[in-house]
């Protein structure tokens, strides 16, 4: 029988990455170093970088093997709270060597703008019950606290065993409602900073890296 083009789609995919060619004549694909992908582009955009990837992956390794002491033996429920900590729940749950569980969130109260509108909604619910378990809520960052504030009376209402809140980044200075963060990852300036989840109009979120952005970016 001849081999369809599906078929020969199909036998080129399943090649082994190492012997896949470029489309182009060009040669074998070569994977960008990390300097490559990051010069100019997004980067150009900020006024400097205050926390380099190195140091975010040292100090969520450390936050990742305290909460794994902290929390050995017990139901762990990590609920992520989209977008923002997308890339720091992924890095933080793979330095933890716990039967976890995983879910997500989806609220916003940011839209466009660079302050905090007070206004949460939540876009996304949990899939799952958290009566009973231990929960653990991760944010990217507390700033004024109200999305937290507001997520906290919400989860408080599901009867979790606890509910403890892990932050990348804690902006103390804009704080307006109090919070009690039982993980942090560093104290943040307070000036509107991009990057690892962080964003500023939906872009920036997939730096590598922490940045303040330029001001002529948002004003
Ligand atoms: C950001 C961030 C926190 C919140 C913190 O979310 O991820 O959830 O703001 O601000 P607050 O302490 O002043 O409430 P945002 O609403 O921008 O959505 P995002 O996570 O999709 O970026």
């Amino acid at each position: 029988m001849l081999a369809t083009s599906m078929d020969s789609q199909r036998q080129s995919q399943s090649q082994p990455l190492s012997q896949r060619q470029s489309p182009s004549a060009a040669g074998p694909l070569r994977a960008p170093s990390r300097e490559e992908t990051w010069r100019g582009g997004l980067v150009d955009d900020l006024e400097r970088v205050i926390l380099s990837e190195a140091q975010i992956q040292r100090r969520v390794a450390e936050l990742g093997r305290q909460i794994s002491e902290d929390y050995r033996g017990r139901d762990l429920l990590v609920v992520g709270v989209l977008c923002g900590s997308f890339p720091f729940i992924a890095d933080l749950v793979r330095t933890m060597n716990l039967p976890l569980a995983i879910d997500f969130m989806a609220v916003s109260s940011y839209g466009n703008r660079t302050t905090s509108s007070g206004v949460v909604r939540i876009l996304k619910d949990l899939n799952s019950s958290i009566a009973g378990r231990h929960v653990l809520l991760v944010e990217d960052i507390v700033d004024s606290g109200q999305t937290l504030r507001y997520l906290i009376d919400n989860l408080q209402t599901r009867r979790p065993a606890s509910l403890e809140i892990c932050t990348l980044l804690d902006k103390q200075e804009a704080r307006t409602v109090d919070i009690n963060t039982l993980y942090v990852g560093f104290e943040c300036p307070n000036e509107f900073v991009v990057g690892y989840g962080l964003d500023y109009a939906g872009r920036y979120r997939n730096l590598p890296y922490i940045g303040v952005l330029k001001p002529e970016i948002y004003q």
